[in-house]
């Protein structure tokens, strides 16, 4: 299995200002602010191969995120390597992002006010997708994703499993080797979660595309992952099976996975 993605040591901190609070607040802020540093990795190291599909979970505020944002280029870390496919995404962003596709739950990456198909478009246009490729890949997304009645909607007026058809379809436009997928399932209903999943399992299978995914839904990570890395303060904590989780912090035999991963999780605040 040819390695895609290898993270070594990577370090990111953020410095968050806060505001004070009271009469004056607004006043005092421009004189004094009060700078924090939140360190939101420290230290992560992880390998991908081609075609694996890698479930990341940890607690909310882990880290997670930042891990996509670095990996998709979108933010620099402060030190430490990432290479994806052999390039740094923030020195070689743009054959970076022609081999990648991203897809945040909690933020949409289709131009809000534009029609389905015009986002489509500019993609093509933005990817330099060539007319035949577009043609054939557009219409395999829209037939797989079921998503011909939306095409000429404007995206804010889709609902947000609608969305999420759409945005899935626009991230892999371009057939990138590797799709980034940031809490896909967030929000969805239970036929909506299932759809994804299975379009996520058939086009992993189909195209070997490798595929790295946040969630907080264990059923994703089930359904879709054969390895897990978890993620806790700007950490990686584990690195490996499901089952390994469950043998690890499971209390009692057939116990659910949501309370198995929580017994982690406090036991990786208690371990500081
Ligand atoms: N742009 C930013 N500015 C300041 N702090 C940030 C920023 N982005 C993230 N952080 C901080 O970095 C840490 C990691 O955040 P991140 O979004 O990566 O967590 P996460 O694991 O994705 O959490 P969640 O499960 O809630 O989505 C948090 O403490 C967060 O407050
Ligand atoms: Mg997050």
């Amino acid at each position: 299995m040819a390695e895609q993605i290898r993270l070594t040591d990577i370090q990111k901190h953020f410095t968050v200002y806060e505001r004070p609070d009271g009469k004056w607040a607004l006043l005092r802020a421009a004189f004094s602010r009060k700078a924090r540093r939140v360190q939101a990795l420290d230290g992560v190291s992880f390998r991908i191969g081609e075609g694996e599909i890698v479930g990341c979970i940890g607690p909310n505020g882990a880290g997670k995120s930042t891990t996509v944002k670095v990996m998709s280029g979108i933010l620099t870390p402060d030190a430490g390597e990432c290479l994806i496919l052999g390039r740094t995404p923030w020195k070689e962003r743009i054959a970076h992002v022609s081999q990648i596709g991203v897809v945040f739950g909690q933020r949409s990456q289709l131009w809000w006010d534009v029609s389905v198909a015009d986002s489509f478009a500019l993609l093509k246009d933005v990817y330099a997708i060539p007319d035949g490729q577009f043609a054939r890949r557009s219409a395999e997304l829209i037939e797989t994703l079921d998503i011909g009645g939306l095409l000429k909607t404007p995206a804010r007026q889709l609902s947000l499993g609608q969305r999420m058809r759409c945005e899935l379809a626009a991230a892999l436009l371009h057939s990138p080797k590797i799709l980034f997928l940031d809490e896909p399932t967030i929000g969805l209903d239970a036929v909506a979660k299932l759809t994804l999943r299975a379009f996520l399992k058939e086009e992993n299978r189909r195209s070997g595309v490798t595929m790295l995914l946040t969630t907080h839904d264990m059923d994703d990570i089930e359904a879709l992952c054969r390895r897990v890395i978890v993620i806790g303060r700007g950490r990686l904590l584990y690195d490996g099976a499901i089952a390994g989780l469950r043998g690890k912090y499971a209390a009692r035999e057939g116990q659910d996975i949501d309370e198995i991963i929580a017994a982690m999780y406090r036991d990786m605040a208690l371990e500081s």
